[in-house]
Formats: structure tokens, sequence, C-alpha cells
């Protein structure tokens, strides 16, 4: 396959040789960060490996099967407890700087701050940690990446309540403790904005409730649900930063932020109601997030259509968020979609449509015309110049803070028809890249602080929902052996990393 992949490689290479990077001066500045990024469960396997407690996510495949596709679940992932050396073989072989990962809360701490600490997990972590070092690729830790210790749904129901505040605090003040002497760029949360919205709004993930108006699962059914959950990652959040400021940031001379999902939302017509419903949809998606961490208070169109429905922040809370100001965004961002107003006209119910998405709409089209050519992935449509859009609305809107790209990747699925060298000949994965890496550098030019780009993902691996059907990997995994080979894409990063890193 190798050498299929370096043909195929060669005459793309040859086709695509206008590619502006070879023209420009790289704007990247000697700390840039180039990586690939991960989360445990979907990378790890070992579910029930040397103490590792269970989590929400091994009670949900396994007691509902049927929601994931083709029954699949994380038991194994792609293995990476025990082959995490030949994964960083690969990084290295990619030319990365650095990795993404995150840790299973349930390993570390299997019942979470009910039970003991699971040294085996603890030095799982320091190995992996070790070895990403030794060959020059900084450690990039989220703390949480979706999954935590089933106890904890159990006891007191996860996010909804403000316990797990002081469970997130345990466990990032242990993260801190052992592994922040070498981990100098941490996160906190991955994608809450995401995560709530497919846990307590639609029902899909665990713990499937549901608000309104997708009452279809069947607990939830409340419009206050969401807002509570997201309220308690955002606090447990600050309060990790402050523990990290006040604790060890003085000595570890680490950073450290939080991690948003992001779309660019388009307004479908020059109309004010349009270009205010596209606003409101960003402030219902991570402006939801982000304006808490950074001002202290959520968005107004927020407050305005929730009323009482969203909580507030006590006034000490509210100056706990001030102060635990971050160090930089980490921002996923895979897509883009039209936005039409439905405050002021009414329009059918649909994605995005209601009160609790802030009355706006998403659609993919206007007219005749896409937002950009879906991919495989139903939700991704391929729009670069949302992804420059967006960064340059975040710079504005957050005065430039740093902003790391966290996550940005293309998901191809496998249907039955297709091919090995199908998967590995991923011109497509490629031109994504190539697009929206362009953008950032067009971003990046126009004056956003961004200080690294996480491809997502290294390797094929469990895409929740959609199982392993759904490939984001530069390496193609073979499900039945582990084997990780390298798709077109994988050379292509290669190549673009080479001639855009500063090394030294
Ligand atoms: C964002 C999530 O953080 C990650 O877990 C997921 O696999 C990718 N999006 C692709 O859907």
């Amino acid at each position: 396959f190798q050498s299929l992949v370096l043909n195929v490689y060669g005459s793309f290479l040859h086709e695509n040789s206008s590619h502006n990077i070879l023209q420009d001066p790289s704007p990247f500045p000697s700390d840039f960060l180039f990586g690939t990024a991960s989360s445990a469960y979907q990378y790890e396997g070992a579910f029930l490996t040397e103490g590792k407690g269970l989590n929400n996510w091994d009670i949900f495949t396994h007691e509902n099967p049927g929601k994931i596709r083709d029954e699949n679940n994380g038991d194994m992932a792609v293995d990476q407890y025990h082959r995490f050396m030949e994964d960083i073989q690969l990084m290295t072989s990619l030319g990365v700087n650095s990795y993404r990962f995150s840790i299973s809360w349930s390993r570390i701490l299997p019942r979470g701050r009910f039970g003991g600490i699971n040294y085996s997990g603890i030095k799982y972590y320091n190995r992996l940690i070790d070895a990403l070092i030794s060959r020059g690729i900084k450690p990039f830790v989220t703390l949480n990446h979706l999954d935590y210790p089933q106890e904890l749904e159990n006891r007191f129901q996860s996010w909804l309540s403000s316990e797990m505040q002081n469970d997130f605090e345990y466990l990032a003040d242990l993260c801190f403790k052992h592994f922040g002497d070498r981990v100098k760029h941490w996160t906190t949360l991955n994608e809450p904005n995401q995560q709530i919205i497919l846990s307590h709004l639609k029902g899909k993930f665990p713990p499937s409730r549901c608000s309104l108006p997708y009452g279809n699962c069947s607990q939830g059914n409340s419009e206050t649900e969401p807002f509570i959950a997201a309220h308690n990652m955002i606090l447990a959040h600050a309060n990790a930063v402050q523990i990290y400021r006040t604790k060890y940031q003085g000595e570890q001379r680490g950073i450290i932020g939080i991690v948003v999902q992001t779309s660019w939302f388009e307004p479908i017509s020059d109309s004010i109601a349009d270009k205010e419903a596209a606003e409101r949809a960003q402030s219902f998606y991570s402006n939801w997030i982000l304006d808490p961490v950074i001002y202290g208070k959520y968005p107004k169109e927020m407050v305005n259509i929730l009323g009482s429905a969203l909580p507030r922040f006590t006034r000490k809370e509210g100056e706990i968020l001030k102060k635990s100001r971050l160090d930089f965004v980490g921002i996923n961002h895979y897509t883009s979609f039209f936005i039409q107003d439905c405050l002021l006209s009414s329009c059918n119910a649909g994605d995005g449509a209601s009160k609790v998405e802030g009355f706006a709409l998403k659609l993919d089209r206007k007219g005749n015309v896409s937002i950009g050519e879906l991919t495989d992935v139903n939700w991704q449509h391929i729009h670069p110049e949302g992804f420059r859009k967006m960064l340059n609305y975040l710079k504005n809107r957050y005065h430039n803070i740093p902003m790391i790209i966290t996550e940005n990747g293309f998901g191809d699925l496998q249907k039955p028809e297709t091919t090995v060298k199908d998967i590995l000949n991923d011109t497509k994965r490629i031109q994504y890249m190539s697009g929206y890496l362009d953008a950032l550098e067009s971003a990046m030019r126009d004056g956003a602080n961004v200080k690294g780009y996480f491809a997502w993902s290294l390797l094929d691996n469990f895409e929740w929902l959609f199982g392993y059907k759904l490939r984001f990997g530069l390496y193609h995994v073979d499900y039945t052996t582990l084997k990780r080979t390298p798709k077109l894409s994988a050379l292509w990063y290669k190549n673009y990393i080479g001639e855009n890193i500063r090394r030294g």
C-alpha cells in the first residue's frame, strides 16, 4: 500500500504544485504548534485494563448497542493504550511538534472522588508524556473529552449537578500535580457546547436527555436542563483554571485554555433579521461558553430569549470567571451553515429553529446554491472561507485572544463498496485540509492571533455514534489487525509541515 500511496501522491503533488505555500513566505511563527488530535475514549481501548473504572460511554455503548453503527463500542478502539510507542513513531514521521490527547477520567479516578486513585493510570500517562517529550513532541492535554466515571452519573446525574464541579476540580488538581512538571499546554473541557447539545438537548449522547423541542427520548424534556449542565461545566472550567493559577502555574509555567466547537453561520440574506439571526446562532453556540469564560456573563441574545431558563452567575462566580481568564482559546472547526431568521418570520421547525437554539434556522443551501460541498458526514460542508471569517469574528469579539486550532479535519464514510485503496487515496481530505489551512493562513495575515493547528485525527478511530465507519484519520486503521497505514493525506500533511515549521 505504501508504494501505491507514494505513487499516487507524486502525481497529486505535481497537479497541485501551484499551492500558495510555495510562493508566499510562511505566516507561522517559530513556536507554532503543528500536531494531530485524539481523545481517550476514541483511541485508548483497554477499557477494563489495570484498574480503569467504567465510564458513561462504556455503559452507554454496552446498554444501547443499537445506537452505535454496527453495534460498536470503544472497548478496543485503536488500542493506543498498548500501542502508543508505535503511534509516536507515526507522529515522528509526520514531523509534528505536538500531540493532543485527553485523560480518561475513569482510568485515573475509577469512581471519581469517591474511590482511590488508580496509579496504573497515572503511570500510563507518565509513560506517554515522557515518550512524547523524548521525541520532541509537546504533550497538549485535554482534561476531559466527553467521558466521565459512571459513578458520577449514578450518584448525582453528572453535569446536571453542581457536585460535578467538585469532581472536575479534583481531577484537574490531580493532573496538574502529576503531569504539570512536563505538560505545558492544558485545556479543561472539550466542546462543552456541542457536548451539551448532544447529551442534554438532542439526547443522542449519554446521558440521553432531551430538551424542547426534541422531546423524543425517554428522559429530560426540560427547557432549562441544557443550560444548567453548561453552567456547571463553565464553573468547573473556571475553578480548574483557578487551581492551576494559584497552585501550579507559577512554578510549572504552562498555559491553560478551553476547547469550543465553532461553526461559521452566514446570514442567508442581507436582511437585518437574518443578520441578527446569524449573530444569535453564534451566541447560542460558541459564545454561550466563550462569553462567560472570558467576560463573566452570558451573551445578551441568550439572556433576552431565555430569560429565567438561563442560570445566573453569582457575583462571586462572575469574579472567578473574570479572574480565571484564559491563556488561549481552543477552536474546533469543521463546517459552515446559512442562517435564516425564525424570530421575526415564521419558519418550518427544524434544526436550530427553536427557542433553545435562538430561533435561528440552520440551512445548508440558499435556493439551489450549497454553502459548500457536503462530505460523507451529514453535518459537514466544505467552506474554508467560513473558517477565515470565524477566526476574524473571534479575533474581534475577544480582543485578539490567542487561539489554537485544536481540531479540524475531514470524515469519510466507509460504504460497503469502499476498498482500502479508496480509503488510502484520500485526495478529498487533502483538498479539504489544503483549503482550510489556506484559510488559516489568510486569517493570520488578517491579524488573527493563532498559535497552533491540530489535524483531527492522527488515526481512524471510534467516531461516537458513527462507530468505526466514519474515518477521520491521516492513517488508516485496519480494525481486524489494528495495523496503521499512511493515507495520501499523511504524506501531504508531512510535506505541509515540513515547508512551514521552523525548528530549533
Ligand atoms: C469533535 C470532537 O471533539 C471529536 O471527538 C470528534 O471525533 C470530532 N469532532 C469529529 O466529529
